[in-house]
């Protein structure tokens, strides 16, 4: 399927607060993927309410389809899995290269049918993005592995997967729940150690194990799993939560360019971090359980702050790129270590380009100093995150910016450009 070469124009505020009002927040991205690959594991349909209708779930509904899984919507933000037709295993290879996620129904199709097919998984450049923790933990759990002109082929020994004790020695949030799900259908037990504690992780563990499955250690770094057959359909829908990166990414751009602003449907808990940050630079925050408020402090202009991104609960990798815009604009000189991704910085150039006074030291490592203006380009977003905080920084600029490969930030944002207008930002897209 052609992407389409949308683009957006934006009209800057150079520097002024004047975005105001309310602004919801999506079901997650990345909790409503694992979710829906999850869906495999069980012997009816499955139904997921709060569903984001952005590009990626469009994608991995076409991959589940391409597996012969019937996926229906019932309504904009619910879909139904129902998991019984699915027959196939080898995954289209033109989403798979475009959706990292893909690699997550490794998990299930290999507990289901023991064997699967894929390319090397896509999705944002932001690395290399190595499989390792993959092939490693499957060749545990009795799979064999091989490779062929770019072709991934796993297929267990005993046609079907054993539990194993399974150790990653590096944080990753999809290797978790890819064996999570496959130790669900494994033979015996499974111990998984040095596990991702991200809220996407954790809800949809406590939704599998509220359905039946058998986890214990859910919140905490071993997750210990008894393997079954395949899952008893719940009756119940299962909603999926707020996603903490748009609550985080509309909270920095409301510390940036609004006088005030309310975030709405969101879930403070998961962004604490991220909050601490902002007040620490000066902004005035109120919580509630499922709303944020913002608005300048005492002094208008922000102190700057210096980050360093950690596996959760530490400041989240994905809102690195709009945190550093939030630096250009503050007082001071402050650091940013991005420790998960090795070419998670490399969108500072162009941040560079508008104005930012800003320094590479290594992959990892950038120090900025501001307030600088930054005046409005043409740009092209890389990836997602730094797709939103060019929209960010096009915001706060002076003069307009014409942000490409819109496509990019549809694929983690809802119809983002009709829900930042409602709040003042002067915005339009333009059919590529
Ligand atoms: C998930 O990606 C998210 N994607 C990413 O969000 C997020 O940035 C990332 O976790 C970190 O929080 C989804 O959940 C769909 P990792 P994932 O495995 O699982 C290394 C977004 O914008 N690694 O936790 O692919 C890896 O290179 C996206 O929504 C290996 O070395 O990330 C990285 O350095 C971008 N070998 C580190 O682990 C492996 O086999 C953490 O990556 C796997 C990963």
């Amino acid at each position: 399927m052609a992407i389409n070469k949308d683009y957006f124009v934006i009209e800057g505020l150079a520097g002024a607060r004047k975005l105001r009002g309310k602004i919801s927040v999506n079901g997650s991205k990345n909790a409503a993927l694992p979710a829906m690959a999850a869906s495999l594991l069980f012997d009816n349909p499955v139904t997921l309410t709060n569903v984001p209708a952005i590009e990626d779930i469009k994608r991995m509904g076409e991959l589940l389809k391409s597996l012969k899984t019937k996926v229906s919507h019932q309504g904009k933000h619910s879909l139904i899995i129902d998991p019984r037709s699915t027959k196939k295993t080898a995954f289209n290879e033109e989403i798979s290269k475009r959706l990292r996620a893909s690699i997550v129904l490794l998990g299930p199709v290999l507990g289901r049918f023991g064997e699967a097919s894929l390319p090397h998984p896509g999705g944002c450049v932001i690395g290399a993005r190595p499989i390792d923790l993959f092939i490693e933990g499957f060749d545990k759990m009795g799979v064999n592995f091989s490779e062929k002109d770019g072709l991934y082929t796993f297929k267990t020994r005993g046609g079907k997967l054993s539990g194993a004790d399974i150790t990653f020695k590096i944080v990753s949030v999809t290797a978790t729940e890819t064996f999570l799900m496959a130790a669900v259908l494994a033979k015996g037990t499974t111990v998984l150690r040095n596990v991702a504690l991200e809220p996407e992780v954790t809800s949809v563990a406590e939704w599998l194990m509220r359905c039946g499955a058998k986890i214990s250690g859910i919140g905490t770094s071993t997750l210990t799993i008894e393997g079954g057959e395949l899952l008893q359909a719940p009756t119940l829908p299962f909603p999926i939560i707020p996603d903490r990166i748009e609550a985080g990414s509309f909270l920095i751009l409301g510390a940036i360019s609004a006088s005030r602003l309310t975030i709405e449907k969101c879930n403070p808990e998961h962004i604490i971090v991220t909050i601490e940050l902002l007040r620490e630079a000066g902004l005035d925050i109120e919580t509630g359980p499922d709303f944020i408020k913002i608005k300048p402090g005492k002094e208008n202009q922000c102190r700057t702050i210096s980050i360093r991104t950690h596996e959760y609960p530490g400041f989240p990798t994905d809102l690195q790129a709009p945190l550093t815009v939030f630096m250009t604009q503050s007082c001071g000189e402050g650091a940013v270590f991005e420790t998960i991704f090795e070419g998670r910085l490399n969108y500072t150039e162009i941040l560079i380009k508008m104005g930012a006074d800003l320094k590479m030291w290594d992959a990892h490592h950038v120090t900025v100093k501001g307030p600088t203006k930054l005046s409005g380009k043409e740009v092209e977003s890389p990836d997602i995150r730094a797709g939103l905080a060019f929209i960010i920084a096009a915001i706060a600029a002076e003069g307009q910016s014409i942000i490409r490969n819109a496509y990019y930030i549809d694929r983690g944002y809802e119809h983002i450009e009709r829900r930042l207008r409602k709040i003042g930002v002067n915005i339009r897209r333009v059919a590529g």
